[in-house]
């Protein structure tokens, strides 16, 4: 049994706390780009008719509601996050969204899926793993639930490979950020973040943590001009 640390606790308890601010923050932060990333993940999921979305990480549900938007009205989805303020938020668009009837939601950590192996057609995280604080086993978990030949995409911060453009947006994570939150939220939180983002390993590690975790044809594809990135990766359709 994965057992939460003090860290994954200090985490959970900061996503309590942003909760009822998040959305707005995400909008006002990201210039109102945040949708339009998710739904450049959601073009990725592959989910047959009938098939089953799991969202990790669901936080406020958007990620969740974007893929129901960008799959066929026969695709379920269950979304999943280990902080229950979040998901209270998220239960509550949801329910009063076009996808009520398709999204189901539960609070657990990515750490301990509380589903049988090879249960889903595929899953997604958006801005949620580089959070996890035990990612290998994070992804080896969602490789466990996802059936063989299902696909993960992880939508996730990346740090931009252009000098010019990377120096920019430092400076906007180290001083913009916590000044933004700090108005309208939580200083630390918004401070965390940038902190988070810098200690993300870099695109190739990262892949190379995918496919220690059992991913394979893995790739990535960055967003508006490297400030996102957008994962992908495989379980194998038979055991190696
Ligand atoms: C930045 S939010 C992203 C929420 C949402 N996916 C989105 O696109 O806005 C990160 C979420 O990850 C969740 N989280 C962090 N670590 C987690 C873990 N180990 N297991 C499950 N959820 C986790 C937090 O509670 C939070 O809701």
């Amino acid at each position: 049994m994965h057992s939460p640390t003090r860290s994954s606790t200090r985490i959970r308890e900061m996503f309590a706390k942003i909760a009822p601010r998040y959305d707005v923050l995400n909008r006002i932060l990201s210039l109102g780009i945040d949708n339009r990333w998710r739904r450049a993940a959601v073009e990725r999921v592959r989910c047959p008719d009938g098939g089953t979305v799991l969202d990790i990480a669901t936080g406020t549900g958007d990620m969740a509601l974007a893929t129901a938007a960008g799959t066929g009205d026969s695709v379920r989805l269950v979304g999943t996050d280990f902080c229950g303020g979040m998901v209270e938020i998220a239960r509550s668009k949801i329910s009063g969204s076009r996808y009520g009837n398709r999204i189901a939601l539960t609070v657990a950590s990515c750490e301990e899926l509380p589903f049988r192996d090879d249960s889903f057609d595929a899953a997604t995280i958006a801005f949620g793993i580089r959070n996890v604080e035990n990612r290998e086993i994070g992804l080896r978990e969602i490789c466990r639930v996802l059936k063989p030949g299902g696909r993960l995409v992880i939508l996730e911060f990346s740090t931009p490979r252009s000098s010019f453009f990377r120096t920019l947006h430092g400076f906007y994570l180290r001083r913009m950020l916590p000044a933004v939150g700090g108005l309208l939220s939580d200083v630390n939180a918004y401070r965390y973040l940038p902190e988070s983002v810098r200690a993300f390993p870099g695109r190739e590690s990262f892949e190379q943590l995918m496919q220690a975790a059992g991913f394979t044809s893995t790739c990535h594809t960055d967003l508006s001009l490297g400030i996102v990135t957008v994962y992908q990766g495989e379980k194998p359709a038979t055991s190696p």
